[in-house]
């Protein structure tokens, strides 16, 4: 009787409840969507979004947007895809800080099928064990020595491909550099054919990332995903020699990324398998040497382009060199002083950024500026459209370092070249360290004049941006 009772009861209070939410409650206002057009059926705006990308000019694309909608959230459709594009530091703020809480990165599927750990690691795992590696690599104790690293080689490279010659194609021979510096720090090769044979491999390999999945005999997909089999082949090779190098001696020093992803233990003390290993050092490899590769080539046309800005660089450098002697290999305290170049490249990171936006997924509905984006809906984040903003940067199209170095206000959340918050960009500080260095080797030693000077800056894989013919440059010894 006393049960009969109590599920009366408890069944009342569950109908009464029921009556008063939908009865008497005040209805729940409902959020609108963002404004903006989803554009033609299934493709949407991608035609659009995919020229200016091309063109790099998204930050047009979205700027347009912005001002017929009022508003620095917009929706669209791209590649069959819901997205709604932000723009705008509170908007850079808002996607960097909720990071993990509302979003989560997007891998396309041409990553998922050529990373396959994709399939068992949660993308957000993934960018804290980058950026736990990528730490240890630049700590107090270790930097000097990654630091002489690129010195060495920067020098090295300079000797042998650059000296005695009237032209070069610079991104070309800059981006071997950065694929043999890279491939060094991340899995210690120093064989120059080895380093050779894995770069003519990552070449198809990056190729595919970027390209329709259709893995069928012929098309670049399928291309890649051969070369990525045979680069995981190479890789279990030196991950085995390596292992035993660890087996015979445990204090065997941790100098490259590999030695301490073999190291790196999960929170159930377990470690990474093999094709995870390969995975994050491609992703490494991948992450870093195209990027720099372009932001080194940018930086040298720009510097040629911009004389007033050149000579104060030279100087900069020069001073350098005498403060150094005797010492000959460049330090950590020598990079610090680096703070014109390193601002030069930052406004030509703001004016070209090398990445134009970033992706991410709504994980679940996000409420932003009085406006839901639902769950499941992909968002875009523009960096140009923020960087190329004249509220912020009052003549964007003016090249012009002096707010890098604390002249003028640089409002927080304007430039963000590698991202921010809890993804941003993990090799950020080692893609410093390496621009500075190098260019400090440069300009040691070379001069160059642009052989095509009208050459066009695009984004010819809609990823980074590259000049259309390489910057070829006719050379000068000083
Ligand atoms: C000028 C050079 C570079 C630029 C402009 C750049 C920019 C970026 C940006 C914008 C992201 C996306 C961040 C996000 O999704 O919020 C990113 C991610 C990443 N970068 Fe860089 N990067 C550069 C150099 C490097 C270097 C040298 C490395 C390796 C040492 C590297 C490794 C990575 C990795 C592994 C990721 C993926 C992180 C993750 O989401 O898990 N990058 N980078």
């Amino acid at each position: 009787m006393e049960l009969f009772l109590l599920s009366f009861a408890i069944t009342l209070a569950i109908i009464i409840n029921f009556l008063f939410k939908y009865f008497f409650a005040k209805p729940k206002e409902k959020i609108p969507l963002a404004p903006g057009t989803f554009g033609w059926p299934i493709i949407g705006e991608t035609i659009q979004f995919l020229i200016s990308l091309y063109y790099g000019l998204v930050h047009e694309f979205v700027q347009k947007r912005t001002n017929k909608y009022n508003s620095n959230v917009f929706k669209t459709s791209l590649l069959g895809q819901n997205v709604a594009v932000f723009s705008g530091p509170a908007a850079n703020k808002f996607i960097f800080t909720n990071g993990n809480k509302l979003l989560i990165g997007y891998r396309p599927p041409s990553v998922q099928k050529l990373f396959p750990s994709t399939s068992f690691v949660p993308i957000e795992h993934d960018t804290k064990r980058a950026q736990n590696v990528i730490s240890y690599f630049l700590n107090s104790k270790n930097v000097d020595k990654l630091i002489s690293t690129m010195d060495n080689m920067s020098h090295f490279h300079l000797e042998n491909h650059w000296k005695g010659k009237n032209e070069v194609i610079v991104y070309d021979l800059v981006k071997l550099f950065t694929f043999s510096l890279s491939i060094r720090a991340f899995t210690g090769i120093e064989d120059s054919d080895k380093i050779l044979n894995f770069y003519e491999k990552f070449k198809i390999f990056t190729q595919g990332l970027l390209a329709m999945d259709i893995n069928f005999p012929g098309t670049t997909f399928y291309k890649a995903m051969k070369a990525g089999i045979e680069l995981r082949k190479e890789m279990k090779a030196i991950i085995e020699q390596r292992r035993e190098e660890l087996l015979e001696n445990p204090n065997f020093p941790k100098v490259d990324v590999l030695t301490q992803l073999l190291d790196e233990q999960d929170g159930d003390g377990k470690y990474m398998t093999e094709v995870e290993i390969s995975d994050k050092v491609f992703g490494f490899i991948i992450g870093s040497y195209d990027t720099t590769a372009t932001t080194i080539t940018l930086t040298m046309k720009y510097l040629q382009e911009k004389p007033q800005f050149f000579n104060e660089i030279i100087e900069e450098q020069n001073e350098i060199s005498r403060q150094m002697k005797p010492r000959k290999v460049l330090c950590w305290d020598d990079i610090q002083k680096m703070r014109k170049t390193w601002s030069f490249v930052n406004e030509v990171l703001r004016n070209k950024p090398v990445v134009q936006g970033i992706f991410r997924e709504a994980i679940e509905d996000i409420t932003y500026e009085d406006f839901v984006i639902p769950k499941g809906w992909k968002i875009y984040l523009s960096f140009g459209a923020t960087q190329k903003n004249d509220e912020y940067f009052p003549n964007p199209n003016k090249f012009d370092p002096s707010i890098f170095e604390g002249k003028g206000e640089l409002v927080p959340y304007t430039s963000v070249p590698f991202g921010g918050g809890h993804r941003m960009c993990p090799g950020k500080e080692f893609a410093r360290l390496l621009i500075l260095v190098f260019l400090h080797n440069l300009l040691k030693n070379f001069r160059w004049k642009a052989k095509v000077p009208s050459e066009k800056i695009l984004y010819p894989f809609f990823l980074l941006a590259i000049p259309t013919d390489g910057y070829p440059v006719n050379l000068y010894n000083v």
